[in-house]
C-alpha cells in the first residue's frame, strides 16, 4: 500500500517527536518516499539529521533556504505529495491549519497542496479538551482531513488522559486509510469474519482450532485501504484492532452467526475468513467438569453454517482450508454454499495456513474458473480477493 508513495511528514514541536522518528523509519521500510518538514519547535526536540538518516531524503526546516534541492519548496513538495501527515500535531499547528495560515514551510505546504491530510494530535489532555482545539479539529475534519487520535494514557506532564500520539502501527493504518479513501471500494460496506470460534465445554474449557485470524484481519485492512467501511466480526484472540475498522468481538459460532446476519443487512460484501466450528458441545456444563477414573464422552451438536445461511443482495466470498483434493473440495463448497468466490488454501503447503503472514490460495469463482495465486502476504491475498469483489460490484 505504501510502496512508492510520496509522503510528506510534518513534525511539530512536541515531546512525541521521538515517535515520529519511528514512524518515518517504518514508512521508509514500507517503501514510501518520506519528505520531512520540521517546524522550529520540532527541531528543539529532535534533529533534522535524525530524520534525514532514517528517510535518506532532505529535511526541510527553513522556508527561505536558498540552497534547498526543492526549487520552491512548498510548491514542489505540495505538488508531489500523495498524502500529508502531521505527526505529532501541536495545538498551535492545528490552530494554524484550521485557519488556513501559511507562516512556515509545513503550513505553507499544506495550504499549497491538494493531497489528503492526516493530523495526529499530541498534547496535554487539558489542551486537547479546550473548546478551541475541539473546534479547530472539527473544522479540519469538516474540510476532509483525517484526525488520527489522540490516544488515552499517561502524558509527558505526568497526568493521565487524552492527548497521547498514537503508536506507529496505528498511525500507519490511518495513513493507509487516508491514501485509499477514494479507492475502488469507497462507499461500500464490507463485512469480514476472522479467527477460530471457541465452543465452551464448561467454564474453563473450549473446543477451538488453530486459526490465528491473521487472514481475516489482512482482508479487513486491505478493504479499509481501498476506501470501504469495514465491519470485522472477530473470534481472534490477541490481535490488535486494526485502526478505522469496526471490530465486533464474538466467541462462539452462534455469536458469530448472529453478528454476521445482523451486519450483512447493511453490507455490499461478506467475506468469511473465519474458521467456524462445525460442531459444538450439545450442552455446556455450569461448573468445571471434575476428573474421574472413567473416559469422558462429549456429545456434539452441529452448528449453523453461517455462509450458507447469510443470503441477500451482497457478494459472498468463502475460504476453504483443505488438506487434500483442494480444488474439488473447494469447488463443491462454491456450489453448496452458492458463493460468488472461494479462496482455497492447502494448509499443508509451506508458508500457508495457520499463524503465518503469508498464504498461497487458489481462487474459484461461481463459473468454476480456477486461478492459482503464488505465495503472497495475507494483505496481498486480501487485495487479490478484493480485486474480484470490486469487479463483481462493477458487473
Ligand atoms: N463456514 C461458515 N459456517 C460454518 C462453517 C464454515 O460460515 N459453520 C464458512 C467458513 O467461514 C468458510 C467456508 O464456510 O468461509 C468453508 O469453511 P470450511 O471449514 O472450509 O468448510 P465446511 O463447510 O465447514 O466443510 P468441511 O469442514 O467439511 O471442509
Amino acid at each position: 500500500m505504501l510502496s512508492g508513495k510520496r509522503v510528506v511528514l510534518g513534525v511539530t514541536g512536541s515531546i512525541a517527536c521521538y515517535k515520529a522518528l519511528d514512524l518515518a523509519s517504518k514508512l521508509t521500510q514500507a517503501g514510501a518516499l518520506v519528505d520531512t518538514i520540521m517546524t522550529r519547535g520540532a527541531t528543539q526536540f529532535v534533529t533534522p539529521l535524525a530524520f534525514r538518516s532514517l528517510t535518506h531524503r532532505p529535511v526541510v526546516t527553513d522556508a527561505f533556504d536558498a540552497d534547498s534541492e526543492y526549487a520552491v519548496e512548498h510548491v514542489e513538495l505540495a505538488r508531489q505529495a500523495e498524502v500529508i501527515v502531521v505527526a505529532p500535531a501541536t495545538v498551535h499547528t492545528i490552530a494554524k491549519l484550521a485557519m488556513g495560515m501559511a507562516d512556515d514551510p509545513l503550513t505553507t505546504t499544506v495550504v499549497a497542496s491538494r493531497a489528503p491530510l492526516m493530523v495526529a494530535p499530541a498534547m496535554d489532555a487539558d489542551m486537547f479538551e479546550h473548546p478551541a482545539t475541539q473546534e479547530n479539529l472539527g473544522r479540519l475534519r469538516q474540510r476532509g482531513a483525517v484526525i488520527a487520535g489522540p490516544g488515552q494514557g499517561r502524558l509527558a506532564s505526568g497526568l493521565t488522559g487524552w492527548g497521547r500520539l498514537l503508536e506507529t502501527p496505528e498511525l500507519l493504518g490511518y495513513i493507509a486509510h487516508t491514501l485509499g479513501r477514494n479507492g475502488d471500494l469507497s462507499g461500500r460496506t464490507v463485512v469480514v469474519s476472522a479467527g477460530g470460534t471457541a465452543e465452551p465445554i464448561d467454564p474453563v474449557r473450549v473446543i477451538t482450532n488453530h486459526s490465528s485470524g491473521k487472514m481475516g484481519y489482512a482482508v479487513a485492512e486491505a478493504a479499509r485501504d481501498r476506501g470501504a467501511r469495514v465491519v470485522l466480526v472477530s473470534a481472534a484472540k490477541g490481535l490488535p484492532n486494526p485502526p478505522l475498522v469496526e471490530v465486533v468481538p464474538v466467541s462462539t459460532a452462534q455469536q458469530m452467526c448472529d453478528a454476521v446476519l445482523a451486519r450483512t443487512e447493511e453490507a455490499d460484501a461478506l467475506i468469511m475468513a473465519a474458521a467456524v466450528a462445525d460442531y459444538r458441545p450439545l450442552t455446556t456444563a455450569d461448573q468445571k467438569i471434575k476428573k474421574s477414573d472413567d473416559d469422558l464422552s462429549i456429545q456434539l451438536a452441529k452448528t449453523v453454517d453461517i455462509l450458507a445461511t447469510a443470503r441477500g443482495d451482497f457478494v459472498r466470498v468463502g475460504f476453504a482450508a483443505e488438506s487434500e483434493n483442494l480444488v474439488a473440495n473447494a469447488a463443491a463448497k462454491v456450489t453448496s454454499k452458492s458463493l460468488d468466490l472461494i479462496a482455497a488454501n492447502d494448509i499443508t503447503s509451506e508458508g500457508s495456513g495457520f499463524g503465518t503472514d503469508t498464504n498461497r490460495v487458489t481462487l474459484i469463482d461461481r463459473d468454476m474458473n480456477v486461478e492459482e495465486l503464488p505465495l503472497l502476504t495475507k494483505y496481498e491475498v486480501g487485495n487479490r480477493i478484493l480485486d474480484r469483489v470490486a469487479r463483481l460490484f462493477r458487473d
